[in-house]
């Protein structure tokens, strides 16, 4: 046996573990407001951070240290202070914006409450459909999400499509197809009073908080608690939105056919995915690691409960567009959107 091989794998896994424990403490910190108590405010000692959060001193000053371990806080040792630098206030006290990144801790409570299913699931089969997730899980998708649908999507996203928004602009009609909460149906609502903007979700859930919060709307989208199929066939889309949802879907390609039947003739179906490899051996990164589990614990075995393909987050460009094609689209484009996450793709007839 390789003894340095062994320890490096030892070391692995401490950190690891201390990773898992840093996104608990960081959840922490999102949660109780622990970052905005302390983000501009520079050098603060623990008595100056109880007073701004309002939290318990004990536990305050437990996480200031646990976080500055990970990485998170710097620690001046002479004066016995800490500060949440200016960048890392930039990714974790930024609510709503499109660089906030705290909405990601708040994934792993859900999803590591199912694990007894999951392990079950690999035992027997089956497991987990959506709404079993506890409400965290689409708060937690929703805050990872809303920041990137509200400042990208219609201005930076949707730029690459200039026929399409010009349609939109004069009054065309729009479908998000598993719109969750419904941040994509707002942002396109907000930027194009004049059409017609849909979404369409099986989950009850997010259907009444997209609902509830469209109430003070004037001119409020439509939301629709249902699969696809069961939504009447009206007049076509000009746009078709699937924003991190083809790879959850239990029956891709009946829905993808249902929807290019739904599609205007020089409509697009966007689509908005994982941004990994078709290739393992290049997916060997901090990211992919982090898809394969939101797949295990939730995208994968949430589609396998009933009893669907179970594609995973990580399908990759290659097997994304072979869907495409085999639900009846000739054109398949990879937009050449940057972005660190995100795959993107326009699909046309
Ligand atoms: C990961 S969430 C994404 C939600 C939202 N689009 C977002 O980006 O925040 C996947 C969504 O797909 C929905 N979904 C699952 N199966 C569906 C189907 N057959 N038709 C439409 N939506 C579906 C789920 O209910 C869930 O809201």
């Amino acid at each position: 046996m390789n003894k340095e091989k062994m320890k490096d794998m030892a070391d692995r896994v401490f950190r690891d573990m201390a990773g898992g424990m840093a996104v608990g403490l960081a959840h922490v910190g999102t949660q109780t407001g622990l970052f905005k108590a302390m983000a501009g405010n520079g050098a603060m000692t623990v008595d100056d951070v109880v007073s701004a959060s309002g939290l318990q001193a004990r536990y305050v000053e437990e996480w200031l240290k646990g976080m500055v371990t990970a990485g998170y806080l710097d620690y001046d040792t002479a004066a016995g202070t800490f500060a949440l630098p200016e960048e890392h206030a930039y990714l974790l006290a930024s609510d709503d914006t499109d660089h906030y990144m705290g909405g990601l801790f708040g994934m792993l409570p859900p999803l590591l409450t199912v694990a007894p299913r999951v392990i079950d699931a690999f035992r027997h089969g089956g497991g987990v459909p959506f709404a079993d997730f506890a409400p965290e899980c689409r708060e937690a998708i929703d805050l990872m999400n809303r920041g990137n649908y509200e400042h990208r999507l219609v201005d930076y996203w949707l730029a690459q499509l200039p026929d399409v928004t010009a349609r939109l602009r004069a009054g065309g009609r729009a479908l998000d197809v598993g719109c969750g909460n419904g941040h994509v149906v707002f942002a396109l609502a907000k930027a194009f009073p004049v059409s017609e903007i849909v979404g369409v979700d099986p989950d009850a859930k997010s259907i009444a908080t997209a609902n509830a919060a469209s109430a003070g709307i004037a001119l409020a989208p439509r939301f629709v608690n249902a699969t696809l199929d069961k939504v009447e066939a009206k007049s076509k889309f000009d746009l078709i939105t699937l924003c991190d949802v083809l790879h959850d879907l239990p029956a891709p390609i009946p829905v993808l056919t249902d929807i290019r039947t739904r599609l205007a003739p020089d409509g697009v179906l966007l689509v908005i995915e994982p941004r990994v490899s078709d290739h393992l051996e290049e997916n060997v990164n901090s990211l992919a690691a982090m898809f394969y589990g939101f797949s295990v614990f939730h995208c994968m075995t949430q589609s396998i409960a009933h009893d669907g393909a179970g594609l995973g987050a990580c399908m990759g460009p290659t097997r994304t567009a072979a869907l495409f094609r085999e639900a009846g689209f000739a054109r398949v484009e990879q937009l050449p959107i940057k972005s660190s996450v995100n795959l993107f793709y326009a699909v046309r007839h």
